[in-house]
């Protein structure tokens, strides 16, 4: 069943690690993990996070680079044929697949959106519209003003969000319609030095900022790293921060979703994935736990001391990096040109990511329809441009976090479940070896053909055991959604279902029109 048209490939070996390092540094490492790490207790989260990296992610990593250059092999850059490809007498597998086309569109639907806000901030910091803010509800204000969850001083309607929305939008449709390698490596080159520049500017400034406020001389640099980093092992017991940490490795490496999948389908198959899957993964760590962590917690940490920092990461996820962060930078000499820097570096994060999220629905329309890539981005754009619309009106109403909840969290365990089994149990573990190693420049050490084969899927199933035990009622029956916004979430489940079971329909019909090419 191999494809006619000639695939994509990409350019180069680092352009290819800088994508795939790309898609994972992303808001999640700048904006999530923070507040993710604030509420669960800062040090005491750490520890679940390194084990599910070792345990959970590094293993999908390289899991998914394999799958991925295998099934490019036979042309396929999606989950379903994909997954066709390595269990070919089951009929049911491809459909297994949909959730790896399905899952990055649903985060990409609101994704985008959020990362508009951060070109938007590029913008305001740069020429100063919120400089003159100098408290948190100020800031506050300012925030939900231009979300348009309040009409007040600041702005009044959606319109300038919505500016902003069309703008990141557009950039993303371009960059992803010139292709792999003119668009997304092309991008991704020069894109991630920037960031990681801007990034390390911010560091330095963190670092030397000492105890800025004489009444309160605990409340500085040294204490803000200690409060991430000063283990605490009583939260091993808490599997709410478990799961938590294992949903941040997930979400921050990009795995787990069908995303690398589809980056791997473009490599040819002598490709070294062992070494680029560690060094894309290693960058990510870098950007998350270095920059993500040392950035914001110390700051805020300094100008607003230890109890506080928890009660403005708990009180939304977007508190420390829109409303703490350029509070502080207004602090602090050349407040404009570091606030730029700052929200900057999260548009070139998010947009890197964003991108990515895109690429597995084109590739399924290139690979299985035999679309032009013109044709499959256009008919993508059209699609998620409405789709788009549902978070930017209704995030008032819960929906961007519904959203999360199944693209960001859920659909993550579920489907990186599928595939280690795929993987161990259909491909088999000696077979699944032998391909990690094709072409690889160093050998995985032994202990992980153990951890692959035992501890990834146990540990996966715990997760989704605990949660069904802890969670699912609740939220099948919408018992945190208030009465109000239940209607918008009903309608927000009752499309995603729909959106899934197109996906359902087309890929059948893909099938038949293959099986009627073959039998011809
Ligand atoms: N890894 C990205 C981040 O940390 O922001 C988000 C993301 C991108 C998640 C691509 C999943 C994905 F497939």
């Amino acid at each position: 069943m191999q494809n006619s048209k000639k695939r994509n490939t990409w350019g180069s070996r680092l352009g290819i690690i800088m994508a795939v390092a790309g898609s994972a540094v992303g808001l999640g490492n700048f904006l999530r993990f923070p507040a993710k790490a604030v509420c669960n207790g800062g040090g005491a989260f750490m520890i679940p996070y390194f084990i599910s990296l070792l345990l959970l992610g590094l293993p999908l990593m390289w899991i998914e680079w394999t799958l991925g250059r295998f099934g490019g092999g036979f042309g396929h850059g999606t989950a379903p044929g994909i997954f066709h490809s390595v269990w070919r007498k089951n009929r049911f597998i491809k459909y297994f697949g949909i959730i790896g086309i399905f899952g990055p569109l649903v985060i990409f639907i609101y994704y985008v959106y959020i990362e508009s806000w951060t070109l938007a901030y590029s913008f305001f910091a740069l020429f100063g519209k919120y400089g003159k803010l100098a408290d948190q509800a100020s800031m506050q204000n300012f925030l939900r003003g231009f979300q348009g969850l309040e009409n007040n001083q600041y702005f009044q309607g959606l319109s300038i969000a919505y500016i902003f929305f069309l703008i990141t939008f557009i950039l993303n449709s371009w960059i992803i319609f010139h292709g792999i390698k003119g668009g997304i490596e092309r991008f991704c080159k020069w894109a991630m030095p920037v960031l990681f520049v801007f990034g390390c500017i911010l560091l330095a400034r963190v670092v030397t900022l000492g105890a800025p406020n004489p009444a309160q001389p605990d409340w500085n640099v040294s204490n803000g790293f200690g409060f991430l980093w000063n283990p605490d092992f009583s939260a091993l017991k808490s599997s709410h921060v478990w799961l938590e940490a294992a949903g941040q490795i997930f979400f921050t490496l990009s795995v787990g979703i069908g995303v690398i999948l589809t980056y791997a389908s473009y490599l040819s198959k002598g490709d070294d994935v062992v070494l680029s899957g560690l060094t894309a993964t290693a960058t990510n760590e870098f950007a998350e736990v270095i920059l993500g962590g040392s950035i914001i917690i110390p700051t805020a940490f300094i100008f607003f001391g230890p109890n506080n920092i928890r009660a403005i990461a708990q009180s939304g996820v977007f508190n420390l990096g829109f409303v703490t962060m350029p509070l502080v930078l207004n602090k602090l000499p050349f407040a404009q040109l570091f606030g730029f820097f700052w929200f900057f570096l999260l548009f070139l994060a998010g947009i890197t990511s964003s991108v990515s999220l895109a690429q597995p629905a084109i590739a399924f329309l290139e690979d299985e329809f035999n679309l032009s890539r013109k044709k499959a981005v256009l008919i993508f754009s059209i699609l998620t441009f409405i789709l788009c619309q549902g978070a930017v009106f209704f995030l008032k109403n819960g929906v961007v976090d519904e959203l999360d909840f199944w693209g960001g969290t859920f659909f993550l365990v579920l489907f990186a479940t599928i595939e280690v089994i795929l993987f161990v149990f259909v491909f088999g573990m000696e077979n699944a070896w032998d391909e990690i190693h094709k072409g690889a420049d160093m050998k995985i050490p032994a202990i992980y053909k153990f951890i692959i084969k035992y501890i990834t899927p146990l540990f996966l199933f715990f997760i989704l055991v605990s949660w069904f035990w802890q969670e699912w009622i609740p939220i099948i029956l919408m018992k945190n959604i208030s009465l109000s916004d239940r209607p918008f979430i009903l309608v927000t489940r009752v499309l995603l279902i729909l959106a899934f079971l197109i996906l359902g329909v087309l890929v059948k019909i893909a099938w038949k029109n293959k099986t009627k090419v073959d039998n011809r």
